[in-house]
């Protein structure tokens, strides 16, 4: 599943319709890499739950196929019976986690699929949903390259970067977002050092980027979330990069919590921040980022992260898993469609007009 020189496949689809999910298990990353072998939508469900498997588009793939593993044990041969349980496990699968609308764009391309096929057998439906799943992860793969092209330019030869949690080939079904921009620009011979934030509480930027960044041959400096604005001023970052969970139709875009405070720190010391992000990953029907659910996570991820109490037991805690950035603070987008810059809502319709996610 994963060699050097290759990037980590975070899920895979192993088989035909009688196989079975293959998923890095993220939460022991690091320290093991352990591969799991899942083969039902309980599991999918509580691996999305838990951050087995994270990041926006990767939870989208693993949607896609949790539908299948869901309903191909259906033993109906009415289609009426099959469409309605379609949508009851896309239903399921849809209180995972609410912010990435990559999940909600996935289980609606399955569930549409289902509903189109108005003459086909139960068993040819259920060969045609993995065939979406599959499709979903095939796209995205091939969205992460065309974001690696188009954004590499940003990345100038010499220069620093700093990135927030992890947006790299773990966080996608292909090299990643904000991580395939870097990746693409290693690719093409630049020289550049990568400033890793932790990304408390969850570490995602200490325990994936920096190992993606390393395993790849890029020079990476972990930072504590609270150097950034040192960094900065200390002139060895030219340039900020992130992926988003959801964006809305303003450019408003939302990410992992500490996002908005690195784009004000980049504001104020004049560098320039850019949100790496596939279509997908756009919320059309959202005029502005106020209207973006976010999620909050247990206070235990903040008082004992990682099973060490660093707190009061019973103190209370705030736990937004993520906060909007303001377009205004975004110098551009890196979409696979091409750069949108500025960032405003008629610059992200002029580029994704046709882009549609249902939530
Ligand atoms: O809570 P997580 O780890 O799922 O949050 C992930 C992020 O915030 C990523 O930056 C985002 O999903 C983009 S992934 C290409």
């Amino acid at each position: 599943m994963t060699g050097q020189g290759e990037y980590a496949r975070a899920v895979a689809w192993v088989g035909g319709l009688e196989g079975h999910v293959a998923m890095i298990d993220q939460t022991q990353l690091p320290g093991e890499y352990v591969v799991m072998r899942i083969e039902d939508v309980e599991t999918i469900f509580e691996a999305i739950r838990r951050l087995a498997v994270r990041g926006a588009p990767a939870i989208g793939v693993a949607a896609g196929m949790g539908v299948v593993l869901g309903v191909r044990d259906w033993s109906g041969e009415e289609r009426g019976g099959f469409v309605g349980r379609v949508g009851e496990v896309c239903d399921y699968l849809g209180t995972s986690r609410p912010t990435a609308v990559n999940l909600f764009w996935a289980l609606d391309r399955m569930k549409r699929v289902a509903m189109r096929m108005t003459d086909a057998t139960v068993e040819r439906m259920k060969e045609r949903l993995l065939e979406e799943a599959v499709a979903i992860h095939r796209e995205d793969e091939a969205m992460c390259r065309a974001i690696g092209e188009v954004g590499a330019e940003v990345i100038p030869d010499g220069g620093g970067v700093l990135t927030h949690c992890n947006a790299g080939a773990l966080a996608t079904g292909g090299m990643g977002t904000a991580l395939a921009v870097m990746f693409r620009a290693h690719e093409l011979g630049k020289r550049f050092r990568v400033y890793a934030d932790e990304t408390r509480p969850l570490l995602q930027g200490a325990r994936l980027t920096t190992w993606e960044l390393m395993r790849a041959g890029i020079e990476t400096t972990l930072i504590c979330d609270n150097t950034a604005a040192q960094v900065m001023r200390e002139g060895r970052i030219d340039v900020v990069i992130t992926g988003a969970d959801r964006i809305a139709a303003n450019g408003d875009a939302a990410n992992k919590i500490g996002t908005y405070g690195v784009a004000v720190l980049a504001e104020v010391h004049g560098v320039p921040f850019y949100v790496a992000a596939p279509s997908s990953t756009f919320d059309l029907s959202l005029t502005d980022g106020g209207k973006i659910p976010i999620e909050e996570r247990s206070a235990d991820e903040v008082r004992r992260g990682f099973g060490v109490l660093t707190s009061p037991e019973n103190v209370q805690c705030y736990c937004p898993a993520f906060d909007v950035t303001p377009a205004r603070l975004i110098r551009g987008i890196i979409t696979e469609r091409g750069m949108i810059e500025p960032v405003s809502q008629e610059t992200v319709s002029a580029r994704l007009g046709s882009a549609t996610v249902v939530n």
